[in-house]
């Protein structure tokens, strides 16, 4: 047994418990899918010209397996949500984390980061950055989900469609969603491989 592992109980609290750890990895798969179905949806009925994703980076093969993909990973997506978001709130995770996030600070982080001297020492503690951005996807998250029920029920959830300004509306929000989260995913993933035992943590919870 060496020094590190006698210093280290085993009592002491994972920096990610288990619930946030396997909501997380559920939730990357599922939205890898939806990313993956829903281009392929999007090809079928494209809302920019000329933006084609193709075949070869999306999912489903053809516009009726693209959507057998989406309203299965849809189901996941949504209730994994709704455990990750009602656990984070009922346990405090979300307050004590999150919150509270000062402007001052989040420029002050971003400069940090931009001449590499962002602090990583401490993993239990997000910086402004990451605060910022874990709030902003949680709400994007939510807002992906309400404007694609919008447009998968849009008799049966007329409120919320007009809520969004109709059909056409709901569709553009949902698609500026996934970019969103598409450029979340960009940065999110990359930092990780940056600091790889931000991803060790995600994983083991140590
Ligand atoms: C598949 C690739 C992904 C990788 C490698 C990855 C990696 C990580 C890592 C290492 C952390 C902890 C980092 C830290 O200490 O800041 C984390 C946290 C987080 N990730 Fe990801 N992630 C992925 C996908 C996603 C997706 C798809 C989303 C949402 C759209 C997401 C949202 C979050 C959120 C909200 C947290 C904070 C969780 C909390 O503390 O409650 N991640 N991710």
């Amino acid at each position: 047994m060496t020094a590190a592992t006698i210093d280290t109980p085993r009592t002491e609290p994972a920096i990610h418990p288990l619930w946030v750890r396997v909501t997380h990895w559920i939730n990357a798969v599922a939205i890898l899918v939806m990313i993956g179905s829903g281009w392929q949806i999007y090809d079928a009925s494209p809302l920019l010209d000329g933006l084609r994703f193709g075949k070869s980076i999306s999912l489903g093969n053809w516009l009726a397996g693209a959507l057998l993909w989406h309203f299965a990973a849809m189901w996941v997506l949504v209730i994994n949500g709704i455990v990750y978001v009602t656990l984070g709130i009922a346990t405090g995770r979300f307050r004590r984390k999150l919150f509270p996030i000062y402007p001052r600070q989040v420029i002050a982080d971003i400069k940090a980061a931009l001449t590499f001297k962002l602090a990583h020492d401490d993993l239990s503690h997000y910086n402004a950055v990451q605060k910022v951005l874990y709030t902003g996807i949680i709400l994007t998250g939510v807002v992906i989900v309400l404007s694609g029920l919008s447009i998968w029920k849009p008799v049966q959830f007329q409120e919320l469609t007009a809520l969004f300004g109709g059909y056409d509306a709901a569709r553009y929000v949902h698609f500026a969603a996934m970019a969103a989260i598409v450029a979340f995913l960009v940065v999110h993933i990359s930092l990780a491989l940056i600091v790889p035992k931000s991803l060790r943590a995600m994983i083991t919870g140590r």
